[in-house]
């Protein structure tokens, strides 16, 4: 049993028309093969989630590895702002493990979870629907004895029976639970589909005035980021995603995405979220570089093709009026107005706002002393790209 409790002020009263921002980059992003990053890395991907104001950073999985769980405890000690949250199964030593992992931040929470699919009950925990609740109900009371932030995931709830998903959902809350996750484990469902259930959660389950409803969504249909708002259109008022969609299998619902849509269709969806967006392209970046795995060209908000017209047509379009075929402006997602080309001809102004927009934070004599570097370059080439400039700054220029 963990000895203290966890105080937290992040309970706070929100406005009905906030979503917040969960983000699971460094937890089921970096389960993703391909993905795992070093504690230093993850550190550094804490930091422009920050400077990105999520609402919630989940920073690990302690009970997956010591490493992890250090890595946790880093970003719990460095991190201030966003509350600090790890994944737990839903038993007493991962819950400790968890605690014992946020404890340092000022504002921790404990994300904890089990399966309630018939699959998942019947393949894989061999556990009867009872046995389930009956230790929904104990170990949400333990976590919350531990921690006054609880979410409760019931995992594959899209495969689950809606009338033991609502039993689930209610024992959590009793238990005290005071986010409810309704994953999409397997990317199954679909817009319209997941807008019916949340509206059916949060109008049949006992104490769900107490909670507030988040949906988390997997993209193996393609349609994570369209089921994330369509829970949003049901009541959900949390979304969990991950920089540049990263996550198990085709990835989590696209932080970027989601919240670009959220932004630019208010008339529509009516919500908003406390995003910095011109934070978007440099958190986009760094976590390309850090993970090793570049950015598409044609992704959503970030990819190099996103803000870019080579067409005639569209280009005379944009020369006329840029909303002919841009709907949101690069400079919202801080990305450099794609005007702005890098060659010899550039100068040190040009050079120190993109590598900042790279999400770099360096000194004016960093600049100085990669000039010369980029320079060279800049006459060997028509363009010198924001990976050369990558290149550049972390000091790998000359070996590529
Ligand atoms: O996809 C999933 O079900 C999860 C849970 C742990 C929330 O990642
Ligand atoms: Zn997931």
């Amino acid at each position: 049993m963990t000895t203290q409790h966890i105080k937290t002020d992040d309970v706070k009263p929100v406005s009905e028309n906030h979503v917040k921002i969960f983000d699971t980059t460094l937890r089921d992003g970096e389960q993703a093969p391909g993905f795992s990053m070093s504690t230093d890395a993850k550190l550094i991907v804490a930091r422009t989630l920050s400077d990105l104001n999520v609402d919630i950073i989940e920073a690990g999985f302690a009970a997956a590895s010591p490493g992890d769980a250090a890595a946790i405890r880093t970003i719990a000690s460095e991190i201030e702002g966003p509350t600090i949250g790890s994944l737990a199964r839903l038993n007493k030593n991962d819950i400790d493990a968890a605690a014992h992992a946020i404890e340092p931040a000022q504002q921790k929470r404990i994300h904890t979870f089990i399966g309630t699919s018939p699959l998942h009950r019947d393949a894989k925990l061999k556990m009867s629907k009872e046995e389930i609740l009956k230790v929904i109900s104990e170990i949400v009371a333990y976590a919350s004895s531990a921690c006054d932030d609880i979410e409760f995931s019931p995992e594959d709830a899209i495969r689950t029976e809606r009338e033991f998903l609502l039993e689930a959902v209610e024992a959590a809350i009793e238990a005290g639970a005071t986010t409810i996750n309704i994953p999409d484990t397997v990317g199954y469902t679909t817009p319209e589909e997941i807008t019916d259930l949340f509206r059916f959660l949060k109008e049949n389950a006992k104490g769900a005035d107490r909670a507030i409803f988040s949906v988390h969504c997997h993209d193996d249909l393609g349609m994570a980021v369209a089921n994330s708002l369509a829970a949003v259109r049901g009541g959900a008022r949390q979304i969990e995603c991950a920089i540049n969609g990263i996550g198990e299998r085709a990835g989590n619902c696209s932080m970027e995405e989601a919240v670009m849509a959220l932004a630019t269709r208010r008339d529509f969806f009516n919500v908003s979220t406390q995003i910095d967006t011109t934070k978007i392209f440099a958190a986009s970046t760094t976590l390309a570089r850090v993970t090793h795995n570049p950015i598409p060209r044609n992704k959503a908000i970030v990819g190099k093709n996103a803000f870019a017209h080579e067409a005639g047509i569209h280009q005379h379009g944009v020369l006329a009026n840029k909303r002919t075929y841009e709907i949101m402006d690069a400079e919202a997602v801080g990305m450099p107005s794609n005007s702005i080309v890098l060659g010899k001809h550039s100068g040190k102004h040009a050079v120190a706002a993109r590598v900042k927009a790279l999400g770099f934070n360096v000194s004016k004599q960093k600049i100085e002393d990669i000039f010369p570097a980029f320079k060279r370059l800049a006459d060997t080439c028509r363009e010198v790209t924001d990976a050369d400039l990558v290149r550049i700054v972390t000091g790998n220029a000359e070996t590529d």
